[in-house]
């Protein structure tokens, strides 16, 4: 990567960042939890004793700290149970002197951005500009305006990077903070141009939050336990965004493991339906297809050995998308309603269109972090010597969930999923976290702060790599082939692919 794409790169995964920790610190800062932590900077502070005095509840504030820590503000120290005690770092002691600035974060969490003008415009005036931490100040900015960076560059990139289409940024303030982050410049005249387009290339990863934006907004609510059910998210514009990282980086490893099954001389004996569970916007399914018709033998036989493409998900807005985009490319398909952590249930109603177990082979992208969270019967447990992730999770109720709960969870998925893969078996794309550690020392070159806040918050279940190949391997199911993406060099991957099958 040249020297500019780092520096954009690092900018927009700052922007990222910023939005999870601006909505982590408005409800901290409105339970009087940061004032506390400004006070006591200098000692250890224990969970348990901050959730009592603050009427908070300790599963969202356990996974609030978590998003403080991963911005290296505190440490934490995790002491085995559901409960743990951190310290205020120097880096967080900077911080939190301009805590008063996230103060109504939620504001600039809008779709509009002349009001974000407004709410941004009311923190400057209100500004402490007395400290001498000018480092810490232009960062906490930057959490500021995040929001709407993101609105003006998704515009942007909408408009095919056309500065003069995007009608609603043309504020002053907003050319002045474009112009400062180095993605515009401003001639004598007033006439404003983008001088570097390779801020182009990461200006689509901007509307990752932005479906996130009703969640974060959410956050504070929370913590104060004032909102209990589980968030929502704008799930058409994610499941957009997913479709685009398909096409990015999985595609080709994906395709790689897919169509040797289909570049076989049996061709009868190959899958005759590919079920897609968790579809999103059915993308997947259509590339499958695509590839097949195209580089396999299956695909010179369609007309003898037809493939039936179906998409099983469990959100309307789904549904309705998925079912859109087949029918648009004129594909033999068919959407049913399904949950990735009911596999005998789907098989069912497959069973109601005559679709057998032996015909299917079975595909997901990034969805088993979406299985619904059921707690394990101790007395089930798979195993008691897991290690501690030191991360934190909640379920359905708020609750925290330990690593241990967590990793049985996994382990009985992937066990309810055997019976049915296991002749053709199952190719399987999921995300996964870094470690707090390895987050850390990350920091703001990936946006994995970003990632985890909006998966821990929306009780979606990220684990790195190794935590998700040990619950495979505890269950007894086969790899049959892997590959990881990797989205730093040196770091942990943040995707596998794996056909994975019933021994
Ligand atoms: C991150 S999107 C991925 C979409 C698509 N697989 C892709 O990668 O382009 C997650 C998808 O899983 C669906 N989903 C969420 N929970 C699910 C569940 N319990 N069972 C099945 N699908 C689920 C969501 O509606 C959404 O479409």
């Amino acid at each position: 990567m040249d020297k500019t794409m780092q520096i954009v790169n690092h900018r927009v995964f700052a922007h990222l960042n910023g939005l999870a920790i601006g909505s982590v610190a408005q409800g901290l800062l409105e339970t009087g939890v940061l004032d506390r932590l400004f006070k006591d900077h200098q000692k250890k502070i224990y969970l348990d004793g901050l959730v009592a005095n603050h009427c908070i509840t300790l599963g969202y504030t356990r996974l609030a700290m978590e998003t403080l820590c991963l911005a290296g503000l505190l440490d934490i120290q995790d002491e085995g149970g559901v409960s743990f005690s951190m310290q205020v770092t120097p880096r967080g002691k900077a911080w939190l002197n301009h805590r008063r600035l996230y103060r109504q974060y939620n504001e600039l969490l809008t779709t509009s951005l002349e009001s974000n003008a407004q709410a941004y415009m009311c923190r400057i005036s209100d500004d402490d500009k007395s400290t001498p931490d000018d480092n810490t100040l232009t960062l906490v900015h930057m959490h500021l305006y995040a929001p709407s960076i993101c609105l003006i560059m998704l515009r942007l990139v909408e408009q095919g990077g056309q500065l003069d289409m995007v009608k609603d940024w043309n504020s002053l303030i907003w050319q002045d903070i474009l112009r400062r982050e180095g993605w515009v410049s401003i001639s004598n005249s007033g006439k404003v141009s983008i001088p570097n387009k390779v801020g182009l290339l990461f200006a689509p990863l901007y509307a990752y939050p932005i479906s996130y934006f009703p969640l974060l907004r959410q956050i504070p609510d929370l913590l104060t336990g004032e909102k209990t059910n589980t968030p929502t998210i704008d799930r058409e514009l994610d499941i957009n965004f997913s479709g685009k990282v398909f096409r990015g980086p999985c595609r080709d490893l994906f395709l790689n493991q897919l169509l040797p099954l289909f570049n076989t001389e049996d061709v009868a004996g190959q899958p005759n339906v590919i079920v897609d569970t968790g579809c999103g916007d059915a993308t997947v399914l259509i590339e499958a297809y695509q590839a097949i018709r195209k580089e396999t033998i299956r695909g010179q036989h369609l007309h003898d050995y037809p493939l039936l493409l179906v998409g099983v998900e469990y959100e309307i807005a789904a549904i309705n998308v998925a079912k859109q985009k087949l029918q648009q490319e004129g594909l033999r398909h068919l959407v049913i309603f399904g949950d990735i952590s009911k596999p005998a249930d789907i098989h069912e109603t497959l069973n109601k269109y005559n679709i057998h177990v032996w015909d299917i082979l079975h595909i997901s992208k990034s969805v088993v972090h979406n299985r619904v969270f059921t707690h394990p019967n101790p007395e089930n447990a798979y195993s008691n010597n897991i290690p501690n992730l030191n991360m934190s999770y909640v379920d359905v109720d708020g609750q925290s969930v330990s690593s241990h709960s967590l990793f049985n969870n996994l382990v009985s998925f992937f066990r309810l999923w055997s019976p049915w893969i296991s002749h053709h078996g199952m190719i399987v794309i999921e995300s996964h976290c870094w470690s707090p550690m390895v987050s850390q020392i990350a920091n703001d070159s990936y946006p994995m702060n970003l990632v985890k806040t909006t998966h821990n918050f929306s009780t979606q279940y990220l684990v790195p790599a190794e935590f998700y190949e040990g619950a495979i391997a505890l269950s007894g199911l086969v790899t049959i082939k892997t590959n990881s993406i990797f989205a730093a060099p040196g770091l942990p991957p943040t995707m596998t692919i794996k056909h994975l099958k019933n021994r």
